[in-house]
């Protein structure tokens, strides 16, 4: 196994998008920041040098970070902010995943053009459980705003309302050529006649899920979240924010050249999104249209509609494991948490300027009625290692304080959340259920629930209330697929199991950063176990202090 040293520069660049140049934080000057490739049982050794006037902290999604929670990343859970003018060295290995991961900013919203792709090959001697695709090419789609992404959440937090949505969709940080001054970046994805290739799909927008489709093209899923799937044949794919899939794509048309295009599944009733469709080209090389190929017109992609939920469904629904495999079935913790938004009433008389949500309310939202608070004087991670006392409390619930009819239509005032820092204790190799149950107390929305230091199953998913006498005997616990993000479905539940084998403080939360911003997140400690194996290893020398 090799150990890979990387710098990443945190620092101001100009970008030019839409026909405007903006002053973006970036990493090394790139925007999406640089691609890390390694093998399965690497090393990555990557400085990061803070030469931008935010904080930063930069987040490895779904590695699984085993015993190494100091390197995980999110802001005030597992380290203090890299302060400006100061750096912090991640250190960590790939343990036993292989696929797409990818990495971002986990810091107020920086990760809007602070991101990159994180590819792991097999192990060395190993192969692929395809054919070896002829190319690989990663997509990583996001969303850019002509304002710069921090004023739009300030904007947010300060008056309580929804923030804009971005003004495009991006592939490879480029709109494509359906955006002002943006067709001569259009992304082109080389590939010949006849050959295999394999696409990296990433979803690194900030808020919205988003479908793929390919003109004229089948795509044959086989991978998610850096593990492998039984394949399935698909013609749109479907990823909520943090999610990737894997997909092969035979070049088996015409010569020609064929749309990538990406656009929002936004399945809110009435929360208003960005309707904007990003494109990248696939370009046959046999077109033989070196000289000419601007002038053949892409072949269209026919898009589902962004409010298509069957369509979603049907692709969330077809993922399995390649074989049979050991999902807990002994379950130490069964819990039941509720996601969703909510408002919060603002105090009588303030009707004011952060009061500007809905009817002089602010916007919310909630796991279990508490909406998270990150502490700011000490990590959780610091907090939990040294017994700090007073940063956060150990008595996140179990399930919500009242039952209700979580998909119908309910008073708001039923649930006013509670703001608070409060963690869920799990003993080191503890079993976990968490039934994952959306509300629609302001309305209903997919939530896509990323949890860290961990890969969990998805043993089951389905709409309206998780009914335990109905849902549990249609409980996958043969070959679920094993992610790090559960796409849970609009006005529905997702029910994850996982073991509790990787001792720290883990966040779990929403991964659109207009929720997490709102609240939605809450995260577990994990204690050690019984020897060095089960112990979380002691902090770095250069760790930020707060
Ligand atoms: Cu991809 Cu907490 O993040």
């Amino acid at each position: 196994a090799k150990v890979h040293h990387h710098d990443f520069v945190v620092q101001a660049t100009p970008v030019k998008r839409l026909c405007k140049t903006h002053n973006s934080i970036t990493v090394n000057g790139m925007y999406p920041g640089p691609t890390l490739e390694v093998n399965n049982g690497d090393t990555l050794v990557v400085k990061v040098v803070n030469k931008a006037r935010y904080n930063v902290t930069i987040h490895w999604h779904g590695v699984r970070q085993m015993r190494t929670g100091w390197a995980d990343g999110p802001e005030f859970v597992t380290q203090c902010p890299i302060r400006p003018g100061a750096s912090y060295t991640y250190r960590f290995t790939i343990q036993g995943q292989e696929g797409t991961l990818w990495w971002h900013a986990h810091s107020s919203w920086l990760r809007a053009t602070v991101y990159g792709a994180l590819i792991i090959r097999p192990r060395e001697g190993d192969s692929y459980p395809f054919p070896k695709p002829k190319r690989e090419t990663p997509l990583l789609l996001g969303e850019w705003w002509d304002a710069n992404p921090i004023d739009v959440v300030r904007q947010a937090t300060r008056t309580g309302a929804a923030p804009n949505v971005s003004d495009a969709y991006t592939i490879n940080g480029q709109p494509g050529d359906l955006y002002n001054c943006s067709s001569k970046d259009t992304i082109i994805v080389p590939i010949d006649s006849g050959e295999t290739n394999l696409l990296r799909v990433v979803n690194s927008g900030l808020n919205q899920q988003l479908f793929l489709k390919i003109a004229n093209h089948k795509l044959t899923v086989v991978g998610a979240d850096a593990s492998y799937v039984k394949p399935f044949t698909t013609s749109v794919l479907m990823l909520g924010p943090g999610q990737t899939t894997d997909v092969l794509i035979t070049a088996d048309q015409p010569p020609s050249r064929y749309y990538i295009a990406a656009r929002a599944y936004a399945s809110a009733q009435g929360a208003p999104f960005d309707n904007t469709t990003t494109t990248a080209i696939l370009e046959y090389k046999s077109a033989n249209c070196q000289t000419t190929c601007a002038s053949i017109k892409p072949v269209r992609a026919i898009m589902p509609a962004f409010n298509d939920t069957a369509t979603a469904t049907a692709f969330t629904t077809s993922f399995r494991s390649p074989r049979k495999v050991e999902v807990p079935t002994k379950i130490d913790h069964n819990l039941f948490f509720t996601v969703g938004l909510g408002l919060m009433n603002c105090p009588r008389g303030s009707r004011s300027r952060n009061c500007q949500g809905p009817n002089g309310t602010r916007f919310a939202a909630s796991m279990n009625n508490v909406s998270f608070v990150l502490p700011s004087n000490f990590s959780l991670l610091q907090a939990h290692q040294q017994g700090i006392p007073g940063v956060f409390t150990t008595d996140f619930p179990g399930a919500p304080p009242v039952k209700f009819d979580y998909t119908g239509n309910v008073s708001r005032t039923l649930r006013q959340p509670v703001k608070s820092t409060k963690l869920y204790k799990l003993k080191y190799g503890e079993t976990v259920q968490i039934v994952l149950q959306g509300t629609s107390i302001f309305t209903a929305e997919n939530h896509p629930i990323h949890l860290h230091g961990y890969d969990f199953y998805i043993v089951a998913e389905g709409f309206g209330n998780f009914n335990p006498s109905r849902d549990t005997s249609k409980f996958n616990l043969v070959d679920p697929p094993l992610r790090n993000t559960a796409s849970v479905p609009v006005g529905g539940w997702a029910v994850i199991r996982f073991v509790a084998d990787n001792p720290g403080v883990w966040l779990m939360h929403c991964h659109l950063d207009v929720h997490i911003t709102w609240g939605l997140a809450m995260a577990f400690i994990v204690e050690n176990g019984v020897g060095g194996l089960q112990t979380l290893e002691l902090p770095p020398a250069d760790l930020p202090v707060c």
